[in-house]
């Protein structure tokens, strides 16, 4: 049981739901330390804490492919520089992958199937996973399509239908959403429990679905009329406009994670907890 947890991006998406899940969590932000120079990281004192949280990443993927070299700091470098701390300090690392990694042709990503980026961004999160694995001591969880407290594609889809729009989604990218909850809650688990350190896949379960799909059921839940969001195609979607190569299939296999004795929820009733959630909020 971590009796104390630095946690890295703590005001992103993962890092708030770390702060609502666990206990002893000191928060160290941007303001205390910027990783668009990693090295900045060694003045920080790391030695009080037994758990070391990376929650934080450059995940802007389309601006990845014209700003290689800050996203490559923060997502190759940095998990480095943390790993050599973790060695020194004796401490757990715990840090963040992401189906980005993969070409997507497979249908299902284990957790030993061999990464092929198509992206700056995918590439630069793969050398921060090998890097953040050099490190005997860590737990690197591999998840997709993050839906928690930020910015996200379900926020988006809830401002689309409360401003009545219709708007096209895309219907030819395959996977599952990941409830920030449901990953905070993984954490927890593993650093209780300690199954065997190394990677571990964590998204929602249930069936495979679309980016089309979600939004149509969010749309369904705001009460807008049937039919306001459209099916199309990712090439469609983004015309001339320069983008990340996306993977087409997303979708985990969940057994690693199932057999340390961890659940995760069906995506379906995540999404409607979360969506509640969020109208009540005024959404
Ligand atoms: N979002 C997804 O769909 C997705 C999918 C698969 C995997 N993942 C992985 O899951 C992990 C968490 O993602 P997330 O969705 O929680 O990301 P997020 O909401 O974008 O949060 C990223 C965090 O990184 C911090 N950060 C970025 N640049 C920084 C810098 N130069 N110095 C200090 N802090 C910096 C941000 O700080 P500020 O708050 O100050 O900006 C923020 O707290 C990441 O490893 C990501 O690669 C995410």
């Amino acid at each position: 049981m971590p009796k104390a947890i630095a946690l890295l991006g703590p005001n992103g998406q993962v890092g708030r739901a770390i702060q609502e899940a666990l206990p002893n969590v000191t928060p160290i932000g941007r303001e205390i330390v910027d990783l668009s120079n990693p090295l900045s990281l060694r003045g920080v004192d790391f030695s009080g804490f037994d758990t070391i949280v990376n929650c934080a990443a450059y995940t802007k993927v389309d601006l990845a492919e014209e700003e290689p070299d800050s996203a490559r700091a923060i997502n190759a470098t940095v998990p480095g520089v943390l790993a050599d701390i973790a060695e020194r300090t004796g401490a757990v690392l715990v840090h963040f992958s992401t189906d980005y990694v993969f070409d997507g042709t497979k249908e299902v990503h284990t957790e030993t199937e061999r990464p092929n980026p198509l992206s700056v961004y995918g590439s630069t999160k793969h050398i921060g996973d090998v890097m953040a694995l050099g490190h005997e001591r860590t737990y690197d969880l591999r998840t997709s399509w993050v839906i928690g407290d930020g910015s996200n594609f379900v926020r988006t889809m809830l401002r689309l239908a409360r401003d009545k729009k219709q708007p096209p989604v895309v219907n030819d990218q395959f996977g599952r959403p990941s409830f920030t909850t449901g990953i905070a809650h993984a954490v927890s688990h593993l650093l209780h429990e300690r199954p065997e350190f190394g990677l571990y896949n964590v998204s929602s379960a249930g069936e495979r679905t679309t980016w089309f799909e979600i939004a149509s059921r969010v749309f369904d839940l705001a009460g807008a009329p049937a039919g306001s969001v459209t099916p199309t195609d990712t090439v469609t979607h983004f015309g001339d406009r320069a983008h990340a190569t996306r993977p087409v299939h997303s979708t985990f296999d969940l057994s690693k994670i199932s057999a340390t004795g961890f659940g995760l929820n069906d995506w379906e009733i995540d999404l409607v907890e979360y969506v509640e959630h969020e109208l009540r909020q005024g959404a």
